[in-house]
């Protein structure tokens, strides 16, 4: 059985995390979507608001799981036995820090290997920050995120007035 995870902060997930969810899907049995700490951003949602955000997006997709997890990638991907780690690369700015999260990962874990899915060309431009940025202008991201994700921006944003 071939079981791979998606990892990230997804805060929150966009339709470019969705393209990539929805490819990778396709490419194994098992898809383990991992809600992860990145201790260099901040985030607007909780982890548990991340996840059931996730999981109202990916209904309907038979073999994802998501799950929010405190702790190193290697270990998540060790307790739930995936051999690969997948991540989207939009631009060739993220390649630099994939391409190192890569080689951490690989050093810790050398049997664990990083799939890189090049971003859909619509979707290269949108990440979560962008779309929250956007939002807290006022700007339309109803084609950026799936809707139950824009209310919960829009209605975050009034919160923090
Ligand atoms: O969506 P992001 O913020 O680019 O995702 C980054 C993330 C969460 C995948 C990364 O920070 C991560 O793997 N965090 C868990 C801790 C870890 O394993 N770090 C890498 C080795 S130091």
């Amino acid at each position: 059985m071939h079981i791979a995870v998606y990892p990230g902060s997804f805060d929150p997930i966009t339709n470019g995390h969705l393209d990539i969810i929805r490819r990778a899907a396709g490419l194994v049995d098992k898809l383990y979507i991992a809600v992860l700490i990145n201790k260099q951003k901040k985030c607007m949602f909780t982890p548990q608001e991340r996840v059931a955000f996730i999981q109202k997006a990916v209904t309907g997709i038979e073999n994802v799981e998501v799950i929010s997890y405190d702790g190193l990638l290697v270990e998540f991907c060790k307790k739930v036995g995936a051999k690969a780690i997948i991540k989207g690369l939009r631009v060739i700015m993220d390649y630099e820090a994939e391409a190192q999260m890569a080689l951490i990962n690989k050093k810790i874990d050398p049997d664990i290997e990083t799939v890189l899915l090049v971003a859909t060309e619509n979707y290269s431009f949108i990440s979560s920050s962008v779309i929250k940025e956007l939002a807290s202008y006022g700007g339309d991201i109803s084609c950026l995120v799936p809707a139950h994700v824009q209310k919960a921006i829009i209605e975050k944003g009034r919160e923090q007035l």
